[in-house]
């Protein structure tokens, strides 16, 4: 077990490309850290540089308090699993399994001791132990990948997008194993994915990145109810936030959606940006169908989608007719080109400058 500590963590490659622009971060001793964000901000690399698999261009790391820098990948004491499960396929389950720890010297007896324990664990038989990885299926690979991190006992897990090549349904059962196996383990992780159900659901803290630097370092749920900018708050939820273009009341303390809708604020307003405009963030899920078109939003519905247990209903409003998504429960029989009132509870929107494109805070 160990904490990780990244302090102005820097990566140029080869080529002159600044990869990563100086990351700090403590991960606390058994945290599960997930590093999020689009293609190409560098989770990859952060995650390799972490396990020694890239040079430190500038900054410190440290695993367990120690310097790690200069230290090879084998002498850090991590495991990594990584997307393509990276299995020897002329070798068994079982020989995948215990090839590290043969390489490591450990005793025959030992090594049969942690292979069959992990096997255990993640509900791998014995027959299965003697197949080639080729005969198992996509999940069961993926569970050799994990056995073969978890025989070597190491204080640090690294996982880069472990799950992406499964099914939709074999992805979710594999997450929450993986969640249950780090709970049971308590082994400090960092974990690579672009799946933010994934990255909400997995981590303790989410790291978003976006070409190369720290947007946003919270719990899951900061990062839902208190999305730091435009970035955080598109990324971060499903189907992604509706934004929309307003202008604070020169008063501060209102802003104006569209003719006749304004909404109140809270806290006294906004002095700060009174006159100006602004971008208003609200989830589909904070958004109603109201009763009456009286105050209400004028949605002509363009999209139906019905999950079962929620409807996204998408469509626009006003003048320049402006996209908006509302997700309500149960099964909303509309169609496309109903125009249905739709109202904005206060209690859920966010704020935010349109130049600097940071959170406002009220
Ligand atoms: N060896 C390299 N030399 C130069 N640039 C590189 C190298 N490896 C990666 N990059 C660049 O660094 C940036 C970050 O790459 P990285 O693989 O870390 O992204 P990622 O966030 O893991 O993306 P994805 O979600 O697609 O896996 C990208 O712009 C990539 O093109
Ligand atoms: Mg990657």
């Amino acid at each position: 077990m160990a904490s990780v500590t990244l302090d102005n963590l820097q990566k140029t490659y080869p080529n002159g490309f600044k990869a990563i622009h100086g990351v700090d971060v403590d991960i606390q001793d058994g945290e599960f850290l997930v590093l999020v964000g689009p293609s190409g901000c560098g989770k990859s690399t952060l995650l390799r540089m972490i396990a020694g698999l890239e040079t430190v261009t500038e900054g410190d790391l440290q695993i367990g308090g120690k310097r790690v820098n200069d230290l090879e990948p084998s002498q850090r004491d991590i495991a990594m699993v990584f997307q393509n499960y990276a299995l020897y396929p002329h070798m068994t389950v079982y020989n995948n399994m215990a090839y590290g720890l043969k390489i490591m010297g450990l005793s025959k007896s030992e090594i049969e001791e942690r292979v069959k324990n992990a096997a255990g664990i993640l509900e791998l038989t014995e027959e299965q132990l003697s197949r080639k990885p080729r005969q198992l299926s996509g999940g069961q690979r993926q569970r050799v990948a994990m056995g073969r991190a978890i025989v070597r006992k190491p204080s640090v897990f690294l996982f880069d997008e472990p799950l992406s090549n499964l099914d939709a349904k074999l992805r979710v059962q594999m997450r929450i194993e993986i969640k249950r196996l780090q709970e049971s383990l308590g082994i400090t992780s960092v974990y690579v994915t672009h799946d933010q159900v994934e990255a909400m659901t997995l981590g303790h803290r989410l790291m978003v990145l976006n070409e190369g630097r720290v947007e946003q370092l919270g719990t899951p749920i900061e990062l839902y109810e208190q999305p730091a900018s435009l970035f955080v708050a598109g990324f971060i939820g499903s189907p992604a936030m509706n934004m929309l273009k307003v202008e604070v009341s020169d008063d501060g303390k209102s802003v104006h959606i569209a003719k006749g809708i304004d909404l109140a604020l809270e806290n006294g307003g906004l002095q700060s940006h009174a006159g100006q405009n602004a971008i208003l963030g609200v989830r589909p899920e904070h958004l109603d169908l109201a009763p009456g078109m009286d105050g209400a939003l004028p949605l002509t519905v363009t999209l139906v989608e019905h999950l079962g247990a929620d409807t996204l209903i998408h469509g626009h409003f006003g003048d320049d007719q402006t996209d908006l998504t509302v997700r309500v429960s149960g099964i909303e029989t509309v169609k496309a080109g109903d125009i249905l009132p739709v109202s904005i509870t206060k209690d859920h929107t966010h704020l935010f400058d349109p130049s600097t494109e940071k959170r406002i805070a009220l």
